[in-house]
Parts: C-alpha cells; sequence; structure tokens
C-alpha cells in the first residue's frame, strides 16, 4: 500500500483505500461518496464477494489473483457527458496495459477491454445527480490479472483471458494498478481541460470494433450493423443501413467474426 502511494504522486495516491474483501468497491466508493470523501479516493479489494458489473451482471474477482479498484471523482461535467468517464477509463487502462505488458490490448465499446476479442477487462461507472449536475462519479475497473480459466465458470472460459495467460508468467499487480491511476489522472486532467477532442482521437485509434459488422443487443431488440464510431458524447455509432446511423447510448456488442462465429 505505502509503496502503491509512492508510485502514484497525483490526485489518485493522496486516498488509496486498501481492502482484503468487499461487497463491491464501486458500492463502497459510492458510499464514501455520499459521505462527503474527497474527489480522487481510490477504494482497492484484493476479492469482492459481490462484484458487479454492467447491465446488472456480477462480476468474478478471484482472491489476490485480479485487479478490482473503485475511484470516486467530483467532476465538473454535465450528467449528459458522463458516457466520457467511461470513454477515458477505457483509453487509459489500455494504454496503461500496454506499457505494463506490451500486450495488444484494445477497446471494444463501451467499455471492455479485450486481447483478441477475448475480455481482459471490464469498467463499470455510475453516477449521482442532483438536477443537472453530477454529484459524484465511481469508475471501477477490473483487471483479469493472473487469473486462471479455472476461476471463470465453464460458459465464460472461452470468451475471457489474463494477462498471465497472455504472456505466460505472473504480472505484478501493484506496478499495473499505479500505471492505471497515472494514466486515468492524465486523460482526465486532458478531457476536464477542454480535451474532449483528443481523448475520442486516443480512443479511436485504441478501439478494435471499428469498421466490423457487429451485432448490438438492447434490451430484447437487437440491431446489426458496422460500427462506424463514437459522436462526442462517446455513444457508439451504428449503420444499420446504407444511409442509416443508429445511435447507440447503451447496449451489449457482440462481434461477428470473418469466420462467421460470434464473440461477445
Ligand atoms: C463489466 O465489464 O461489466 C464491468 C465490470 C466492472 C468490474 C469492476 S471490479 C471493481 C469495481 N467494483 C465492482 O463491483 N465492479 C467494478
Amino acid at each position: 500500500m505505502d509503496r502503491l502511494t509512492s508510485l502514484v504522486p497525483g490526485v489518485f495516491g493522496r486516498n488509496i483505500i486498501c481492502l482484503e474483501t468487499v461487497d463491491s468497491t464501486n458500492t463502497l466508493a459510492s458510499d464514501l461518496g455520499s459521505g462527503g470523501a474527497i474527489h480522487g479516493t481510490v477504494v482497492i479489494a484484493d476479492s469482492q464477494v459481490k462484484g458487479r458489473g454492467r447491465l446488472g451482471r456480477s462480476w468474478i474477482s478471484p482472491p489476490r489473483r485480479s485487479i478490482a479498484l473503485s475511484i470516486l471523482l467530483r467532476p465538473p461535467l454535465k450528467p449528459g457527458d458522463a458516457t466520457l468517464l467511461t470513454v477515458l477509463s477505457a483509453v487509459a487502462c489500455c494504454r496503461a496495459l500496454r506499457s505494463s505488458t506490451t500486450l495488444q490490448v484494445s477497446i471494444k465499446w463501451p467499455n471492455d477491454l479485450v486481447i483478441d476479442d477475448r475480455k481482459i477487462g471490464g469498467i463499470l461507472t455510475e453516477v449521482k445527480t442532483e438536477g443537472r449536475k453530477i454529484l459524484f462519479a465511481v469508475i471501477g475497473i477490473g483487471i483479469n490479472v493472473n487469473s486462471d480459466s479455472g476461476d471463470f465458470p465453464p460458459d465464460l472460459r472461452n470468451i475471457v483471458t489474463s494477462l498471465k495467460a497472455e504472456t505466460g508468467r505472473e504480472c505484478p499487480r501493484t506496478l499495473i494498478t499505479a500505471a492505471i491511476l497515472n494514466e486515468i489522472e492524465y486523460w482526465y486532467d486532458i478531457l476536464i481541460s477542454g480535451g474532449r477532442n483528443s481523448l475520442l482521437r486516443e480512443w479511436r485509434t485504441l478501439c478494435s470494433s471499428l469498421g466490423r459488422e457487429v451485432i448490438v443487443t438492447i434490451d430484447r431488440e437487437i440491431f446489426a450493423g458496422i460500427a462506424e464510431g463514437i459522436d462526442d458524447r462517446g455513444m457508439l455509432l451504428l449503420r444499420i443501413s446504407e444511409g442509416t446511423i443508429k445511435t447507440i447510448h447503451s447496449g451489449d456488442v457482440t462481434m461477428l467474426r470473418k469466420s462467421g462465429r460470434t464473440q461477445e
């Protein structure tokens, strides 16, 4: 913990709370946010009992083998721009994982970190608003660092991976955590100081779903098309037919593989 603090010299190193086990780092960070905790508070857990993923799913954080962390932010953004916090976290995590491991990590819209279409991590952004103001936001990040395939249920084993599985060796969680926090601070400062376009440009460079055929599921509706890009609030632009672009606010993207197989 002292080591982590010394590796994170900026705002996200000021108040790092490390715990062995917690229900969910996002839930705790949100409770701390409601209690007035400072911008930049970070909650890290060695394992989570009720880790939460997007769309009400659960998230598996095996003890001491993954990164589960949440960051409390008090951003001067409008609620409609909250998706940009996910965009910036995806960019930051992708860059941090690339520089810490040299693996070709990429982003799958909106919040997945993937290697060759297999999920290596995810981001869950939750926002508490009052009227037209964001009171606080919690960015939750889960990375499969040293997880083994047996840590996941059989139905997920073919669609997830870990840094250890990809590199063939154990990877240092503390160094990777520090790299993520430092990158998030870098991109947060860019976003808040009016650099939205630089952030979106970087996201497009790191995204592996653009230009590909995808299927998007929104509740029970299914849309097929080409992932053309994201707009300036981070929404997916899906070309569903010649000349028709649908803006997707939230949903599940399944990439259609060239072989005809699909990958969630
Ligand atoms: C997803 O891909 O569905 C998002 C997964 C986010 C998981 C992280 S782990 C740390 C933080 N605490 C949680 O309960 N969830 C997020």
